[in-house]
């Protein structure tokens, strides 16, 4: 398997540990219907939503091994591919979960699940995305879930990211801050060593629960506004080293294709960057 994104999956230290909450948990109790009921919906956005995901999903072939990433965009790629084995459009795919959430959205939708170990590589990740910038860079970890995702995505021969319009950026990091996950006992020096990098961090505090996000590896994650991110592979490999950090949600030459969804006059559509 390729490992594309800059240099950060080597000497990556993965624990996975008890069962955790973010506040995806939470806001997929609130996405989680039942299979048969397809959202039905005349907001442009998630209509916008539900194309950008209904187009990834036309994209993935019989036999594959898919990347089924996190986030409110992607969970609709994820139910159209169910929808499409379903209907026998397709057979025979497996998905790879980044996150709890993909996990449970999989199962609900009927898409068999693998692992890792059990496969040589992966051909397709379908995922999204906080911002892309013009060269297909991302930020990503709004749903806690990039540590993961980066496994993941890097390792598809194609990955494909599902955004709306708004995520597109001429800089990355004008619009969102870069979320960090670190080991719950390093959390005061990671802090401090980011301070000295000129970064303004603040730990990510959980909705509809006290106290902080924790990972579904267990661990916390802290975001950080940085004056300007000039150099993105430079940032991800200075932050990937810094003792107790696991990865931050810089993606960089890592993006084959990047599905942008719009509302023009009020409806939906979808095209290709
Ligand atoms: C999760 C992610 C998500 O892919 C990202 O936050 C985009 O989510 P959404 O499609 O809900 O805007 O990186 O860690």
């Amino acid at each position: 398997m390729a490992h594309r994104c800059g240099g950060s999956v080597t000497g990556l230290r993965l624990k996975f540990a008890r069962p955790t909450t973010s506040h995806f948990h939470e806001n997929m109790k609130a996405t989680l219907t039942n299979k048969e009921q397809t959202p039905m919906t005349s907001d442009p956005i998630t209509l916008m939503k539900q194309e950008v995901g209904k187009a990834a999903a036309a994209r993935v072939k019989s036999g594959s091994v898919v990347g089924l990433g996190t986030g409110s965009t992607t969970a609709y790629a994820i139910q159209f591919l169910g929808d499409r084995l379903a209907q026998g459009e397709i057979t025979n795919i497996v998905g790879i979960p980044t996150s709890f959430q993909a996990e449970v959205l999989a199962k609900k939708y009927g898409i068999p699940l693998t692992t890792l170990d059990a496969v040589d590589k992966i051909d397709v990740a379908i995922d999204g995305a906080d911002e892309v910038d013009p060269q297909k860079n991302l930020i990503k970890g709004g749903g806690a879930a990039h540590t993961r995702e980066k496994i993941v995505d890097t390792l598809a021969e194609t990955f494909i990211v599902v955004v709306d319009q708004g995520k597109l950026v001429d800089r990355l990091g004008s619009t969102f801050l870069l979320p960090v996950e670190v080991l719950p006992m390093a959390i005061a020096p990671v802090m401090r060593a980011i301070q000295a990098l000129g970064g303004v961090p603040e730990l990510r505090m959980g909705i509809k629960k006290a106290g902080p996000v924790v990972t579904d590896q267990g661990n916390l994650v802290i975001d950080v506004k940085f004056a300007s991110i000039d150099d993105p592979a430079g940032l991800e490999k200075t932050l990937n080293n810094i003792p107790g950090v696991l990865e931050n949600g810089l993606f960089v030459n890592c993006t084959d294709v990047v599905l942008v969804g719009e509302v023009i006059d009020g409806k939906p559509s979808v095209r290709e960057f």
